[in-house]
């Protein structure tokens, strides 16, 4: 069973055609990467999974459902947390009060509570009665994928979560995902540092100018160094 397929995805902002024509599929338990340069569509085609950036043409199934006219947060109920590149966490609310705020949406309760989250990340535990304000960038980071993990859902859609974090933090966070795949959510990963993709990633697609250039395996994308320097300037 397909868990999420994009098919043929088309998505505009105002006149501008930024996704011309996106298909990519995840599959059960599976950690996909979208990779690509500044600019190629990555965030807008998580933002058209969950409605936000609807897709004028094509669809997005999700489990056999269409779900490409749904509204948002009808898509998250269904079982898909999204983490927004910019983290958004909530500046006057408390760390548990923010993790409280991600569990409200969940259908069901999956098998990170918020104490298994905690546990994930202890220093969110010791800072659980700060304000989201007083959080430094890495914490606000773990505060938004923490968040998306009470919200126990079955895909997760993760946007650049290691941008701007100092190394150590980098491999926290890659750690915790792996761990939280490995438990048997899928995530739909967007990421820039191309390391970290191989080194997580079931498969990858790399998109550029709103088009998928490659799909396949992170031994297969090694395999083609051209891809690289195409598409990713590397
Ligand atoms: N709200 C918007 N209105 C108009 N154009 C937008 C908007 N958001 C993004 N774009 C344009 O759409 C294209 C794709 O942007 P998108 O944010 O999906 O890229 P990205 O691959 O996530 O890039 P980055 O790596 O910089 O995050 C870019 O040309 C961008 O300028
Ligand atoms: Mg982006």
């Amino acid at each position: 069973m397909t868990l999420l397929a994009l098919e043929d995805v088309h998505a505009f902002y105002g006149e501008a055609h930024i996704l011309q024509g996106i298909s990519l599929t995840v599959h059960p338990g599976e950690v996909v990467t979208l990779i690509g340069r500044n600019g190629a569509g990555k965030t807008t085609t998580l933002r058209s999974i969950m409605g936000i950036a609807a897709p004028k043409r094509g669809r997005v199934r999700f489990r056999d459902e269409d779900i490409s006219r749904l509204p948002t947060h009808e898509i998250a109920r269904r079982g898909i947390a999204y983490v927004p590149e910019e983290r958004r966490v909530l500046p006057n609310l408390t760390v548990l009060e923010n993790l409280r705020l991600g569990t409200l949406g969940a259908r069901r309760h999956g098998p990170v509570g918020i104490d298994q989250a905690l546990d994930f990340f202890p220093r969110l535990r010791e800072r659980i009665a700060h304000k989201g304000r007083f959080l430094s960038g890495g914490e606000q980071q773990m505060l938004a994928v923490a968040r998306g993990l009470v919200a126990a859902p079955a895909l997760m859609l993760v946007d650049e979560p290691t941008e701007g974090l100092a190394p150590l933090l980098v491999r926290t966070l890659m750690d915790v995902l792996a761990d939280v795949n490995r438990r048997g959510t899928a995530i739909l990963l967007v990421e820039q540092a191309l390391e970290v993709a191989l080194a997580l990633s079931h498969r990858l697609y790399v998109i550029d100018q709103g088009r998928i250039r490659f799909e396949g395996t992170s031994a297969e994308l090694r395999r083609d160094p051209a891809i690289g320097q195409r598409f990713l300037g590397v």
